[in-house]
């Protein structure tokens, strides 16, 4: 049965939830599911705005129908062909085979790859590029490239006459439906920013510049709806969202405040970690929050190093080397592009303390991450030079968060 809803008069959210899906893109743990959204725009000509992922096809289908009535679609705007939005495309273009792809030169040829075997001509195709638009009768939809936000081929379609921006990757967020459609009727607070956050950081937050780029084009536009290909609708909170967007596109920490992450095997690390943490409250440090690196998933750490000004890692030597898996955190926030942070060092050895060595050594490949001193040495466990040597970090911290 479906569970189509309308967002303005015209236009209609044909989208579904996946709750049985334990990691998104088999690599990030959602659990409390995740959205795929559709949307279509009823009016002289019929637009669909990108499909869902196969596991919400058959509600998708469902939903379109019921939405369509007797009538037939005459276009779908492919804004993002990774396969969580258009697994489904090959389908609707069986089902509805006179339907038009409006999508720019490169997601034609990423149809071509994902679906080798589907036969649409030339002809069916509506190429657009930047700035263009396409009428439907009342509604005027116009287009902008985002390359790399995803990915290379991703634009957004923007409705100019209820002024809609529909932006693909952009602005989306882990979760299921709550029941709402829209952000604000889920009783939003700024917890949900955190989910915003996960996805955000974990997905583009590689693409920083290239989401600096799409938000310039989205301020000169009015927008009234920002509708996602994941998560809720936005009608209400637009602006805070888009700034939230740009501190996390130019690598600006949101709050000043620490993220210790640790990996610790029998304590000794950790011990130091929540020592530390200690030091720093009783300077009047408030922001703190300490995790242990084997046991939270990377995109939460990702995630939490996006948010905070200061980072702090500590870490057992384990094959001469730094603990697996803060070489996983570390790796992956290079890999996600995380700079301008402040950062201190805790490095644990029972016989050749090695981690902090290799834990710099990625850090000075990353871009402005300034590492204080001291680097706090433990062999095996706290001692009492160990004291003194985190008190000495967190004076540094704390002088560094007052600055
Ligand atoms: Fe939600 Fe880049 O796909």
């Amino acid at each position: 049965m479906q569970t189509f809803r309308n967002i303005t008069d015209d236009i209609l959210f044909i989208g579904g939830s996946d709750r049985r899906i334990a990691l998104f893109e088999n690599a990030y743990p959602v659990p409390e599911g995740i959205t795929y959204n559709s949307y279509v725009i009823l009016d002289e000509k019929i637009a669909i705005l990108d499909t869902v992922d196969a596991s919400v096809s058959t509600l998708f289908f469902d939903n379109l129908e019921a939405a369509l009535g007797e009538r037939m679609p005459d276009y779908v705007v492919v804004n993002h062909m990774e396969p969580d939005h258009c697994a489904t495309l090959g389908e609707l273009l069986l089902r509805y085979p006179e339907l038009k792809v409006v999508c720019n030169a490169k997601t034609k040829t990423m149809i071509a790859q994902f679906f080798p075997k589907a036969k649409i001509d030339d002809a069916q195709y509506v190429l657009v590029k930047e700035g263009e638009s396409l009428s439907l009768g009342k509604h005027e939809l116009q287009f902008y490239m985002a390359p790399m936000v995803h990915w290379p081929e991703v634009m957004v379609t923007y409705d100019a006459t209820d002024k809609v921006l529909f932006s693909a990757d952009a602005f989306g967020t882990f979760g299921a439906s709550k029941g709402g459609l829209f952000a604000d009727e889920n009783g939003f607070s700024e917890a949900d920013f955190s989910e915003a956050r996960r996805y955000y950081t974990n997905i583009v937050g590689k693409y920083g510049v290239q989401v600096l780029a799409l938000l310039k084009k989205a301020a000169g536009l009015d927008i009234q709806y920002l509708c996602p290909l994941h998560g809720p609708v936005w009608r209400e909170n637009i602006g805070t969202f888009i700034e939230k967007y740009t501190l996390w596109a130019s690598y600006t920490p949101e709050e000043k405040g620490v993220m210790i992450a640790y990996a610790s095997i029998y304590g000794g690390t950790e011990n130091a970690a929540e020592i530390l943490a200690s030091e720093l409250s009783k300077r009047g440090v408030r922001n703190v929050e300490i995790f242990d690196a084997s046991k939270t998933h990377p995109s939460y750490l990702v995630s939490e190093a996006f948010r905070m000004s200061h980072l702090v890692f500590a870490s057992v030597t384990y094959n001469n080397d730094m603990f697996p898996a803060m070489e996983t955190l570390l790796l992956d926030l290079k890999a996600h592009m995380l700079k301008n942070r402040t950062v201190g060092l805790i490095q644990n050895g029972s016989w050749a303390p090695q981690s902090g060595k290799h834990m710099t050594e990625i850090l000075s490949s990353m871009t402005n991450m300034d590492v204080r001193e001291p680097l706090v040495t433990l062999r095996s466990t706290v001692k009492e030079e160990n004291l003194t040597e985190l008190q000495a970090l967190a004076d540094e911290i704390a002088k560094s968060l007052a600055e």
